[in-house]
């Protein structure tokens, strides 16, 4: 057999490869080992969940950051975006709409907001909590202290969503400012599983300065942490950043690595992510035929959609949630899998 296959066979058995072995698996990839792989993914993904597709309403609710990672649309030092802040109100007209369309998770991700006190926050979770007591709260609102999280946990918020980015401390350094550190990054996704969130992780695939060697550290410390969802996406230049003129990643091995995740991780929660459906009309199919099984439609008020934008020509910035939701449940309909009505819970059990 190929030693690609027979490592993926090894993977399949035993949850875990060595370093250099995953260096070999994404140096070596062919299609045929590819389509081997997602055959793999499909059916650890079917045995997991059926065909049945998690969707989670996504309120992109400030788009304030002070942080200045180098490939992000909403980063501070972008002066060309107009910046907005969602009222307690609007979040839960968001939330209202959500349930009406069936969603039962609801994500609220911003930008690093100075504004989002601890106070702020719970007042947030407790209210969603009160008027949708069925519902899960995922929050994604970057690095904060342990009684930060704790607080927000106590409150209510039941997931945290932070991609570590990059595992490998050099690469990190190529991609942030001197004043972000992965370390740090690294400390708040232990901190959030220890405090008992569902904890999302999760990194960019092809990011300026990535290489084998680095997404093999990435395998690693996602097989380390054991998280309960990992999101990646492919990285996609915006023109107001330090990357505008950087390549972007590639649907290819966007797909080898949801694929290599579904093995390692079979419970996880992979969603086929809003970056992957803009780099290919078809990106998000092809991402659940690799092993993803979650789409995270946009919630956001349409006014604020084309303001949270992480890279350039995002896609669902001109759909109202009623649109993308149908267009997500037909789309999936026509690769044999359906969205349901579920708060999608990690399961231990499974
Ligand atoms: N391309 C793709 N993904 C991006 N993100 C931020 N900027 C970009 C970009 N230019 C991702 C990061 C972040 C998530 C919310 O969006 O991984 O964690
Ligand atoms: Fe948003 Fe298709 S998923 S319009």
């Amino acid at each position: 057999m190929k030693k690609a296959l027979s490592l993926i066979d090894k993977l399949n058995q035993e949850k875990a490869l060595e370093l250099e072995e995953w260096v070999f698996l994404i140096e070596h990839r062919e299609e045929e080992t590819a389509e081997t792989l997602f055959a793999l993914a499909r059916d650890i993904q079917r045995r997991q969940f059926g065909n049945q597709i998690y969707t989670r309403g996504l309120i992109e609710y400030t788009n304030y950051c002070k942080n200045n990672c180098y490939y992000c649309g909403i980063r501070r030092d972008n002066k060309a975006v107009e910046r907005y802040r969602l009222t307690p109100e609007e979040i839960l007209d968001c939330c209202r709409r959500g349930y009406a369309l069936g969603f039962r998770t609801f994500v609220l991700q911003g930008g690093e907001d100075g504004y989002d006190t601890d106070e702020r926050m719970e007042e947030i979770i407790r209210a969603i909590k009160k008027g949708y007591p069925d519902c899960a709260i995922t929050l994604s609102l970057g690095e904060r202290s342990y009684e930060s999280y704790l607080r927000l946990r106590q409150a209510g918020a039941d997931r945290y969503l932070l991609r570590h980015e990059t595992a490998q401390e050099t690469h990190y350094g190529m991609l942030h400012p001197p004043e972000s550190s992965g370390a740090n990054r690294k400390q708040c996704l232990r901190n959030l599983k220890e405090i008992g969130y569902q904890t999302g992780t999760g990194f960019m695939v092809g990011s300026p300065g990535q290489s084998p060697q680095s997404l093999a550290e990435d395998m690693i410390f996602i097989r380390e942490l054991n998280p309960h969802m990992v999101g990646i996406g492919p990285f996609v230049p915006h023109h107001e950043t330090p990357f505008a003129r950087e390549k972007g990643g590639t649907v290819e091995l966007t797909l080898y690595m949801l694929g290599l995740l579904r093995v390692m991780l079979p419970k996880a929660l992979l969603p086929a992510t809003t970056a992957l459906g803009t780099i290919d009309p078809k990106g998000r199919e092809k991402g659940i035929l690799a092993g993803a099984n979650v789409v995270m439609p946009n919630l956001s008020p349409l006014g604020v959609r084309n303001k949270y934008e992480l890279y350039d020509n995002k896609i669902c910035t001109g759909e109202e949630a009623a649109e993308c939701r149908h267009c997500l449940a037909s789309r999936m309909e026509s690769i044999g899998y359906k969205l349901v009505v579920d708060r999608g819970d990690y399961k231990e059990e499974n």
